[in-house]
Protein backbone atom coordinates (compact mmCIF):
# COMPACT_ATOMS: atom_id res chain seq x y z
CA UNK A 1 0.00 0.00 0.00
CA UNK A 2 1.12 3.45 -1.12
CA UNK A 3 1.85 5.61 2.24
CA UNK A 4 -0.98 8.20 0.93
CA UNK A 5 -3.45 5.17 0.91
CA UNK A 6 -2.46 4.17 4.21
CA UNK A 7 -2.66 7.94 5.22
CA UNK A 8 -6.38 7.85 3.93
CA UNK A 9 -7.15 4.08 5.28
CA UNK A 10 -6.16 5.77 8.78
CA UNK A 11 -8.39 8.52 8.22
CA UNK A 12 -11.18 6.02 7.14
CA UNK A 13 -10.79 4.40 10.83
CA UNK A 14 -10.40 7.60 12.54
CA UNK A 15 -13.64 8.30 11.38
CA UNK A 16 -15.49 5.52 11.92
CA UNK A 17 -14.18 5.19 15.26
CA UNK A 18 -15.28 9.34 15.92
CA UNK A 19 -19.01 8.10 14.56
CA UNK A 20 -19.69 5.27 16.69
CA UNK A 21 -18.21 7.29 19.80
CA UNK A 22 -21.34 9.86 18.62
CA UNK A 23 -23.44 6.96 18.31
CA UNK A 24 -22.94 5.87 22.15
CA UNK A 25 -23.06 9.15 23.24
CA UNK A 26 -26.67 9.44 21.71
CA UNK A 27 -27.34 5.81 22.97
CA UNK A 28 -26.46 7.65 26.39
CA UNK A 29 -28.05 11.01 25.94
CA UNK A 30 -31.34 9.48 28.12
CA UNK A 31 -29.06 8.82 31.57
CA UNK A 32 -28.24 12.28 31.91
CA UNK A 33 -32.19 13.21 32.63
CA UNK A 34 -34.73 11.52 35.00
CA UNK A 35 -35.07 7.93 34.50
CA UNK A 36 -37.83 6.32 33.14
CA UNK A 37 -40.18 5.67 35.89
CA UNK A 38 -39.16 9.10 37.53
CA UNK A 39 -40.38 10.80 34.55
CA UNK A 40 -43.53 8.57 34.37
CA UNK A 41 -44.49 9.13 38.44
CA UNK A 42 -43.98 12.93 37.62
CA UNK A 43 -46.19 13.23 34.67
CA UNK A 44 -48.71 11.28 36.98
CA UNK A 45 -48.29 13.49 39.47
CA UNK A 46 -49.12 16.49 37.64
CA UNK A 47 -52.10 14.48 35.79
CA UNK A 48 -53.66 14.29 39.19
CA UNK A 49 -52.66 17.93 40.54
CA UNK A 50 -54.20 18.86 37.22
CA UNK A 51 -57.49 16.50 37.56
CA UNK A 52 -57.11 18.40 41.55
CA UNK A 53 -57.24 14.34 42.56
CA UNK A 54 -55.55 14.26 46.41
CA UNK A 55 -57.16 11.17 47.07
CA UNK A 56 -59.03 8.17 46.96
CA UNK A 57 -59.21 4.70 45.39
CA UNK A 58 -56.40 3.84 43.13
CA UNK A 59 -56.11 0.57 40.91
CA UNK A 60 -52.74 -0.26 39.57
CA UNK A 61 -53.24 -2.84 36.72
CA UNK A 62 -50.17 -5.13 35.85
CA UNK A 63 -48.13 -4.17 38.48
CA UNK A 64 -46.55 -7.07 40.36
CA UNK A 65 -43.52 -4.74 41.07
CA UNK A 66 -45.78 -1.72 42.15
CA UNK A 67 -43.24 1.44 40.80
CA UNK A 68 -46.00 3.33 41.33
CA UNK A 69 -46.19 2.86 45.45
CA UNK A 70 -44.27 5.99 46.21
CA UNK A 71 -47.08 8.23 43.90
CA UNK A 72 -49.99 6.88 46.28
CA UNK A 73 -48.17 6.58 49.43
CA UNK A 74 -49.89 9.01 51.53
CA UNK A 75 -52.87 7.26 54.08
CA UNK A 76 -55.66 9.68 51.62
CA UNK A 77 -54.95 6.99 49.41
CA UNK A 78 -55.88 3.42 49.26
CA UNK A 79 -53.69 1.72 46.45
CA UNK A 80 -54.40 -1.76 45.15
CA UNK A 81 -52.97 -4.48 42.58
CA UNK A 82 -54.89 -5.93 39.88
CA UNK A 83 -52.84 -8.56 37.88
CA UNK A 84 -53.41 -11.76 35.84
CA UNK A 85 -50.55 -13.50 38.11
CA UNK A 86 -49.54 -13.36 41.48
CA UNK A 87 -45.81 -12.44 42.52
CA UNK A 88 -43.15 -10.90 44.76
CA UNK A 89 -45.36 -7.93 45.71
CA UNK A 90 -46.03 -6.44 49.58
CA UNK A 91 -49.04 -5.10 48.37
CA UNK A 92 -52.46 -7.36 47.93
CA UNK A 93 -52.73 -8.56 44.56
CA UNK A 94 -56.19 -9.10 43.27
CA UNK A 95 -55.31 -12.42 40.77
CA UNK A 96 -58.03 -11.01 37.87
CA UNK A 97 -57.69 -10.23 34.19
CA UNK A 98 -58.62 -6.64 33.26
CA UNK A 99 -60.14 -7.47 30.18
CA UNK A 100 -63.17 -8.88 32.18
CA UNK A 101 -63.14 -8.04 35.76
CA UNK A 102 -66.55 -8.21 36.94
CA UNK A 103 -65.75 -9.00 40.14
CA UNK A 104 -64.51 -5.26 40.49
CA UNK A 105 -67.50 -2.78 40.72
CA UNK A 106 -68.21 -0.27 38.59
CA UNK A 107 -67.81 3.27 39.58
CA UNK A 108 -65.32 2.22 42.55
CA UNK A 109 -61.83 4.08 41.53
CA UNK A 110 -60.94 7.41 41.25
CA UNK A 111 -57.68 6.46 39.48
CA UNK A 112 -56.48 3.79 37.25
CA UNK A 113 -52.91 2.99 36.00
CA UNK A 114 -51.13 0.99 34.14
CA UNK A 115 -47.60 1.10 32.87
CA UNK A 116 -46.02 -1.32 30.58
CA UNK A 117 -49.39 -3.47 30.67
CA UNK A 118 -51.16 -2.98 27.66
CA UNK A 119 -48.77 -4.43 25.33
CA UNK A 120 -49.22 -7.59 27.26
CA UNK A 121 -53.37 -7.86 27.11
CA UNK A 122 -54.50 -9.85 24.34
CA UNK A 123 -57.68 -8.23 23.93
CA UNK A 124 -56.72 -4.39 24.89
CA UNK A 125 -60.27 -2.77 23.71
CA UNK A 126 -61.86 -4.86 26.32
CA UNK A 127 -59.34 -3.48 29.22
CA UNK A 128 -60.24 0.04 27.94
CA UNK A 129 -63.59 -0.63 28.00
CA UNK A 130 -62.90 -2.15 31.70
CA UNK A 131 -61.28 0.95 32.82
CA UNK A 132 -63.37 3.59 31.78
CA UNK A 133 -66.48 1.01 33.60
CA UNK A 134 -64.06 0.96 36.64
CA UNK A 135 -63.15 4.56 37.28
CA UNK A 136 -66.01 6.61 39.00
CA UNK A 137 -67.05 10.19 37.14
CA UNK A 138 -64.39 12.44 37.13
CA UNK A 139 -61.87 9.50 37.89
CA UNK A 140 -58.69 9.56 36.06
CA UNK A 141 -56.96 7.04 34.03
CA UNK A 142 -53.31 7.02 33.19
CA UNK A 143 -51.72 4.23 30.43
CA UNK A 144 -48.55 3.69 29.85
CA UNK A 145 -47.51 1.73 26.98
CA UNK A 146 -44.58 0.88 23.86
CA UNK A 147 -45.03 2.29 20.29
CA UNK A 148 -41.52 0.94 19.53
CA UNK A 149 -39.65 -1.69 21.89
CA UNK A 150 -37.82 -5.22 21.97
CA UNK A 151 -39.92 -8.35 22.03
CA UNK A 152 -40.54 -9.11 25.59
CA UNK A 153 -43.31 -12.00 26.43
CA UNK A 154 -44.41 -11.35 30.06
CA UNK A 155 -45.69 -13.74 29.30
CA UNK A 156 -46.34 -12.98 26.23
CA UNK A 157 -45.84 -9.72 24.01
CA UNK A 158 -49.32 -8.96 21.86
CA UNK A 159 -49.29 -5.54 20.90
CA UNK A 160 -47.14 -1.92 19.99
CA UNK A 161 -49.57 1.11 19.89
CA UNK A 162 -50.08 4.86 18.98
CA UNK A 163 -51.14 7.60 20.63
CA UNK A 164 -54.18 7.82 17.91
CA UNK A 165 -54.54 4.22 19.20
CA UNK A 166 -54.76 4.72 22.55
CA UNK A 167 -57.07 8.04 22.02
CA UNK A 168 -59.97 5.33 20.30
CA UNK A 169 -59.65 2.67 22.67
CA UNK A 170 -60.33 5.15 25.42
CA UNK A 171 -62.59 7.21 23.46
CA UNK A 172 -65.26 6.58 26.72
CA UNK A 173 -63.01 8.67 27.99
CA UNK A 174 -62.08 12.64 27.77
CA UNK A 175 -58.63 13.02 26.53
CA UNK A 176 -56.61 14.77 28.71
CA UNK A 177 -52.99 14.02 27.43
CA UNK A 178 -51.78 11.51 24.93
CA UNK A 179 -48.17 11.06 22.91
CA UNK A 180 -44.91 9.69 22.51
CA UNK A 181 -42.01 9.70 25.32
CA UNK A 182 -39.07 8.87 23.09
CA UNK A 183 -36.09 9.94 25.39
CA UNK A 184 -34.66 6.68 25.45
CA UNK A 185 -34.81 6.14 21.82
CA UNK A 186 -31.36 5.08 21.01
CA UNK A 187 -30.85 3.24 24.56
CA UNK A 188 -29.12 0.43 23.77
CA UNK A 189 -30.91 -2.52 25.37
CA UNK A 190 -29.19 -5.46 23.30
CA UNK A 191 -29.42 -8.27 25.41
CA UNK A 192 -30.39 -6.93 28.88
CA UNK A 193 -33.94 -8.45 29.18
CA UNK A 194 -34.27 -11.23 31.27
CA UNK A 195 -36.83 -12.97 28.40
CA UNK A 196 -35.13 -11.02 25.80
CA UNK A 197 -35.57 -12.94 22.39
CA UNK A 198 -34.01 -10.47 20.19
CA UNK A 199 -30.94 -11.47 18.64
CA UNK A 200 -28.03 -9.74 19.03
CA UNK A 201 -25.06 -8.42 16.04
CA UNK A 202 -22.06 -6.50 16.20
CA UNK A 203 -23.95 -3.58 14.50
CA UNK A 204 -26.81 -3.63 16.68
CA UNK A 205 -30.26 -4.59 18.31
CA UNK A 206 -33.15 -2.96 19.02
CA UNK A 207 -32.61 0.50 18.57
CA UNK A 208 -36.05 2.53 18.42
CA UNK A 209 -37.81 2.99 22.23
CA UNK A 210 -40.61 5.12 22.19
CA UNK A 211 -42.97 5.08 24.74
CA UNK A 212 -46.28 6.23 24.31
CA UNK A 213 -49.46 7.56 27.10
CA UNK A 214 -52.41 8.61 27.45
CA UNK A 215 -54.23 10.39 30.15
CA UNK A 216 -57.72 10.30 30.11
CA UNK A 217 -60.95 11.64 32.73
CA UNK A 218 -63.91 10.11 33.02
CA UNK A 219 -66.96 12.61 32.52
CA UNK A 220 -69.30 13.89 34.71
CA UNK A 221 -72.77 12.82 34.00
C1 LIG B 1 -44.20 -6.03 31.83
S1 LIG B 1 -45.15 -6.32 33.24
C2 LIG B 1 -45.43 -4.67 33.83
C3 LIG B 1 -44.78 -4.46 35.14
C4 LIG B 1 -45.12 -3.17 35.92
N1 LIG B 1 -46.34 -2.53 35.52
C5 LIG B 1 -43.99 -2.22 35.88
O1 LIG B 1 -44.17 -1.06 35.57
O2 LIG B 1 -42.87 -2.64 36.20
C6 LIG B 1 -46.77 -6.72 32.62
C7 LIG B 1 -47.72 -7.14 33.71
O3 LIG B 1 -49.05 -7.19 33.19
C8 LIG B 1 -49.70 -8.34 33.71
N2 LIG B 1 -50.84 -8.68 32.83
C9 LIG B 1 -50.79 -9.16 31.57
N3 LIG B 1 -52.03 -9.35 31.08
C10 LIG B 1 -52.88 -8.93 32.04
C11 LIG B 1 -54.31 -8.88 32.15
N4 LIG B 1 -55.10 -9.27 31.13
N5 LIG B 1 -54.87 -8.41 33.29
C12 LIG B 1 -54.08 -8.02 34.33
N6 LIG B 1 -52.71 -8.04 34.29
C13 LIG B 1 -52.13 -8.50 33.17
C14 LIG B 1 -48.57 -9.38 33.75
O4 LIG B 1 -48.86 -10.45 34.61
C15 LIG B 1 -47.40 -8.52 34.25
O5 LIG B 1 -47.33 -8.45 35.66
Amino acid sequence: MQSSELELARQDLAADRHRLAEIDRVGDAWTLGPRRNERINRHLRAALADAGLASGRVLEVGARAHPRLDVFAATHWTYEVLDIEDGSCDVPVVVGDITDCGELASESYDVIVSVDVFEHINRPWLAAAEIARLLRPGGLSYTSTLFAWRYHPVPIDYWRFTPDCLDFLFSDLTRVDSGFDTTERRRDIRGRGRRDQVPVDALGGFRENWRVFHVGRKPWR
